[in-house]
């Protein structure tokens, strides 16, 4: 696929968008060559992690390819809002855990398709930006919305109306990354958190992902009765058998074993 290439190991898929002449920036035919990427995986059973991340040293992504926005008018801006926005609603409803490696920088497009994805990682290089508003423009792959549910609203406000991108150690303090690492080590950290997941029940994180972003929209109360809905619902799969009974019996579950 262009500029993206997809390399899957124990079941790990890696997603490196490959453009790194312009700091892995986004094109539409990119956005659209991640989408299928995403769709394949989604239904590929042999996959049950997808880490993504950018060619080179320099850059997870730089944001939406300048060259190729600055001519669009309003409709068609709106267009490729709505088409960058689908994108990262891929990415967050995917239901296998999306891991962020970032390792360089995640501006504008780069850093909501980061916000996207459910755990974000970064070597110490990183920097994370919203610096639209230079360019006389707003974020609008769903930077407004997830940004201040991620680090807060002030700190969020500031990001993006000031435009300045911010240290990796500032995204670790603001929670904005979980794990800061030597740019070597990137790769080697998310593998290790894919196989830490991989070795759980699949239907298991599968329903706690989708526990975690059911609730985030909704009241609390309503967030409990689906949570409750979707713990009822573990329960009526061969994997809470092989994992209860595996405590019982004193050994590893299997989850690769199916009745
Ligand atoms: N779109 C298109 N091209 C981009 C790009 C983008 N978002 N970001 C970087 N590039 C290109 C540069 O134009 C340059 O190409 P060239 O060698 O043909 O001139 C190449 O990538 C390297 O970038 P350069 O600017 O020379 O590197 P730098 O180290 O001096 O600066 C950045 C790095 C990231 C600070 C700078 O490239 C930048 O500000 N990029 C735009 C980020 C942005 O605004 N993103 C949001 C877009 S909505």
């Amino acid at each position: 696929m262009a500029d993206v290439r997809i390399e899957t190991t124990d079941g790990c898929a890696l997603i490196t968008v490959d453009r790194p002449e312009v700091l892995n920036a986004l094109t539409q035919e990119t956005i659209e060559a991640l989408k299928r990427a995403f769709r394949d995986l989604r239904n590929d059973d042999t996959v049950g992690v997808v880490i993504l991340t950018g060619e080179g040293v320099r850059a997870f992504i730089a944001g939406a390819d300048i060259r190729e926005i600055a001519p669009l008018g309003p409709a068609e801006a709106l267009e490729f809002s709505r088409k960058g926005q689908d994108l990262t609603l891929l990415i967050e409803w995917f239901p296998k855990p999306v891991i962020a490696a970032v390792n360089g920088y995640a501006l504008g497009g780069g850093c909501e398709i980061a916000l996207a994805c459910h755990i974000r990682i970064a070597s110490e290089n990183a920097r994370f930006g919203q610096p639209e508003v230079n360019l006389g423009i707003i974020p609008g792959w769903g930077g407004t919305l997830r940004l201040p549910r991620v680090i807060g609203i002030g700190k969020a406000m500031e990001m993006i109306t000031s435009g300045e991108t911010i240290s990796a150690q500032e995204v670790k303090e603001c929670g904005l990354v979980n794990h800061l690492v030597p740019p070597g080590q990137l790769l080697g950290k998310a593998r290790e958190i894919a196989q830490s997941i991989l070795k759980r029940s699949p239907e298991a994180v599968k329903l706690s992902l989708e526990a975690i972003r059911q609730g985030l929209g909704k009241a609390p109360k309503d967030g409990m009765a689906q949570e409750a809905s979707l713990f009822g619902i573990s329960f009526s799969t061969p994997e809470k058998k092989e994992g209860t009974q595996a405590f019982i019996e004193k050994r590893k579950p299997d989850f690769r074993r199916r009745e």
